[in-house]
């Protein structure tokens, strides 16, 4: 029962990871059907590149058929570029796997080469790298392949196996891939970090609705992702998370306690009823800062041909929060169009925040939109006497370096 339970909390800590698999030339490729299943079967979203090393040992048909995407095979294609090309697989991937690992994709990967996919993408990804090596035992034995193993372990390469035993050219040794399950495992424990051990995590999310009347509300554009990957991060990092959120279409991470409100007083009453013990507060709600002052009863008629609507105030939850838990650590966000610093800076100092994570509204170069309503973000985050620059990646990766930012900060506070 209790293994069932650990085996559950490791698996999950999968849910929704992007996992770019890269299938190599080695006899183990075909291993790598049955690994893409038991990674989604975890939670996990996969998509796979092959090698045309690896494309003579599994077809890429059946890694389509078992990933539920087209696979991805060379570099110079212009209409993969023009859809999900190089730069924007290394940039999706939460985690890249490469599994099997032959021994010459690890020479290449030594070398920096960029001259085909696998090679283009390592270089461009910014995400953790793994390899589960798969190689007759003399390979993995050879001098060469110890010291390109060495070469990228210094890098911060992630090493899965090989394991002993017998080998598919009859030898016994070491240079095995690790079976599909031993690798998933493998791939969850990068996720857990244990940072936050020990940890009650409130956080709040999405927008909030203040209601006109029984059918009609003023609201924001907030999809509640960011607070959700957070909430997600913070639970990998071994926390215990309460998440206090508004009206958005997402399900709740795994091992998370959701609290569903609508209007921002609900979103202050609920804050502040699980308080007690918390550690850390991440205020990532779009709260309203004005609701109507008068709520109509009945359904608002159409009369005249302009509408005047009175609004005030609504109390400042994170500036409350702070004031009523001292001793809790507080992050608060902030979305801007422009003068991020400046009032991300004013922000945390009028609120006695302990660090603050400003997000730029609007959109990148090639039009998408970044912050609301989008899966990518990137942020500035700023606390006394430091801050650090975190680039557009995906949301769920940004929650996890900011998880660590907050780790590394926490104890600061007196
Ligand atoms: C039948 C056969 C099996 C092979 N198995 C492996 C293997 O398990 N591990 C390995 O590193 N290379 C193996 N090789 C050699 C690789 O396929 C070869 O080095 C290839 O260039 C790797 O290409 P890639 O790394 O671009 O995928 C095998 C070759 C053949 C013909």
């Amino acid at each position: 029962m209790l293994y069932c339970q650990i085996l559950i909390g490791i698996l999950s800590n999968l849910t929704n990871k992007r996992i770019l698999l890269a299938v190599t030339g080695s006899i183990a490729a075909y291993k790598s059907a049955d690994l893409t299943r038991r990674l989604r079967e975890a939670g996990a979203e996969v998509r796979v590149v092959m090698t045309q090393g690896g494309t003579e040992f599994i077809t890429p048909m059946t890694l389509q058929a078992v990933s539920g995407h087209p696979v991805y095979t060379t570099l110079m294609d212009v209409e993969a570029e023009a859809g999900m090309g190089h730069i924007e697989l290394a940039r999706w991937a939460d985690l890249l796997l490469i599994a099997p690992a032959s021994a010459d994709s690890l020479a290449r990967m030594v070398q920096g080469r960029g001259d085909d996919l696998l090679g283009a993408i390592c270089l461009a990804c910014e995400a953790p790298i793994a390899v589960a090596p798969a190689m007759n035992q003399a390979m993995w034995a050879d001098a060469a392949t110890q010291a390109n193993i060495a070469t990228l372990q210094q890098r911060d390469v992630h090493l899965f196996g090989p394991a002993e035993g017998e080998q598919a050219c009859g030898e016994v040794g070491s240079g095995r891939m690790l079976e599909p399950l031993e690798l998933v495992t493998a791939c969850s424990g990068l996720f857990a970090t244990g940072s936050l051990a020990g940890k009650k995590v409130l956080i709040t999310a999405g927008p909030t609705r203040e209601a006109l009347d029984p059918m009609r509300f003023i609201s924001n554009r907030s999809s509640g992702r960011m607070g959700y990957a957070m909430a997600a991060a913070c639970v990998e990092a071994g926390a215990e998370v309460v998440l206090i959120s508004g009206p958005v279409c997402l399900s709740a991470p795994e091992r998370v306690t959701r609290v569903d409100v609508e209007s921002a007083a609900e979103m202050l009453v609920a804050t502040e009823s699980q308080l007690n013990g918390c550690d850390i507060f991440i205020a990532t709600a779009a709260v309203a800062d004005y609701r109507p002052i008068e709520v109509a009863e009945q359904k608002l008629k159409k009369q005249a041909s302009t509408l005047t609507l009175s609004l005030e105030p609504t109390t400042d939850i994170l500036a409350t929060i702070a004031e009523q838990a001292p001793a809790t650590f507080m992050v608060g966000f902030a979305a801007e169009t422009e003068n991020i610093a400046h009032y991300a800076r004013g922000k945390l100092e009028k609120k006695s925040l302990d660090m603050i994570a400003a997000n730029q509204i609007g959109r990148e170069q090639d039009g998408s939109p970044i912050g609301f309503e989008s899966e990518q973000n990137a942020l500035n985050v700023y606390w006394q006497g430091g801050e650090k620059a975190l680039p557009v990646m995906p949301k769920s990766r940004l929650a996890r370096e900011l998880v660590e930012l907050i780790a590394a900060r926490i104890n600061t506070k007196i």
